[in-house]
């Protein structure tokens, strides 16, 4: 038997802008049905990566196979086999949201009836129905943001591309479209997400990796890049609820003695000691080198390794 090749295989990945290069080889592997999720700052790339993987731009070096095909060869090949919801909604103002979503069902190959259904389907998971026939042009930010994604899901690819998924969309809606995205996920699709939600990563994602100076700097499941940051932080807050010091312990009784010992709650009025378990926000403040960053910075070495 042949073995089925990975949904997404990028190798070298490279992409510059003028003189600023944005991807500087980058590599990872998505295997077939994970919810994979990209993390990285502003302008870190990851739109950029999105572009070449959805065949929208051209990589300068490597490759990069989506769904066992490569963008630069087989671009309609990979087409045809993806979905993509990106940062800036491609849905028609002019139009009601029913229109929208059958139209794309329409050019998708569906019936007009099997695209009148799916798109009820559709405004009604994504809250949209008592707006389903006013024009898109009177939708607030969210009430677009959720069209966007529902027409994303019209027919269902093999590989979904969602750019920040749930910038702007309001809590009550985020969990709603987790939801979503899972039973995509279970039935088989293989999910590529970027997020700046670290949260979102870490409900939604098998696998999370960081992108930071053009190149992956971490991969792991959200657990495995947790335990990257060390473990728990011991944390000093004054009366006034304010963060007087933190120290980040081995997880050891020992070393928590001495983290507490070190920490001179003494010295402050009222003083609270609480423990603080790592979070993705941790993870990503210490790999992308934040000044913020609470925790050592672990060697690339031993994120590479997790790959
Ligand atoms: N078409 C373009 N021409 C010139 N520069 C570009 C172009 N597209 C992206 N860039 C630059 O490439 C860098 C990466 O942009 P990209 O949109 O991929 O980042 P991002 O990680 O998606 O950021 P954000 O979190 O803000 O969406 C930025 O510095 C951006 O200004
Ligand atoms: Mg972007």
């Amino acid at each position: 038997m042949i073995p089925t090749p990975p949904a997404i295989d990028v190798r070298g990945l490279g992409k510059s802008f003028g003189h600023s290069v944005v991807l500087d080889g980058l590599d990872l592997t998505v295997p077939r049905g994970e919810i994979f999720a990209l993390l990285g700052a502003n302008g870190a790339g990851k739109t950029t990566t999105i572009s070449i993987l959805t065949t929208l731009q051209r990589p300068d070096r490597g490759s990069a196979a989506v769904a066992g095909f490569d963008v630069a060869a087989a671009p309609d090949a990979v087409r045809q086999r993806i979905a993509l919801t990106g940062q800036s909604a491609a849905v028609d103002d002019t139009l009601t949201g029913t229109e929208n979503l059958v139209m794309l069902g329409r050019l998708s190959g569906l019936s007009p009836r099997r695209a009148r259904a799916r798109a009820a389907e559709l405004l009604e998971r994504f809250a949209l129905r008592d707006a389903a026939t006013r024009r898109v042009g009177t939708y607030s930010g969210g009430m677009r943001r959720r069209l966007d994604l529902a027409l994303s899901f019209v027919v269902v690819p093999e590989v979904l591309f969602l750019d920040e998924p749930t910038t702007g969309v309001d809590p009550r809606s985020r969990r709603d479209l987790w939801e979503v995205i899972r039973s995509l996920s279970d039935a088989g699709t293989t999910v590529f997400l970027t997020t700046q939600y670290l949260e979102e990563a870490d409900q939604l994602a098998d696998r999370v990796a960081v992108l930071d100076g053009g190149r992956i700097v971490a991969t792991g499941t959200p657990a495995e890049l947790k335990s990257l940051v060390g473990s728990d932080t011991v944390v000093l807050t004054g009366a006034d609820g304010a963060v007087v010091r933190e120290i980040a312990t081995d997880g050891s009784v020992a070393g928590l003695r001495a983290a507490i010992a070190e920490l001179g709650a003494d010295e402050v009025p009222d003083a609270e000691v609480t423990l603080r378990r790592p979070t993705l926000d941790d993870v990503f403040l210490s790999l992308t080198g934040s000044p913020d960053a609470a925790a050592p910075a672990p060697a690339l070495d031993t994120a590479k390794e997790l790959a």
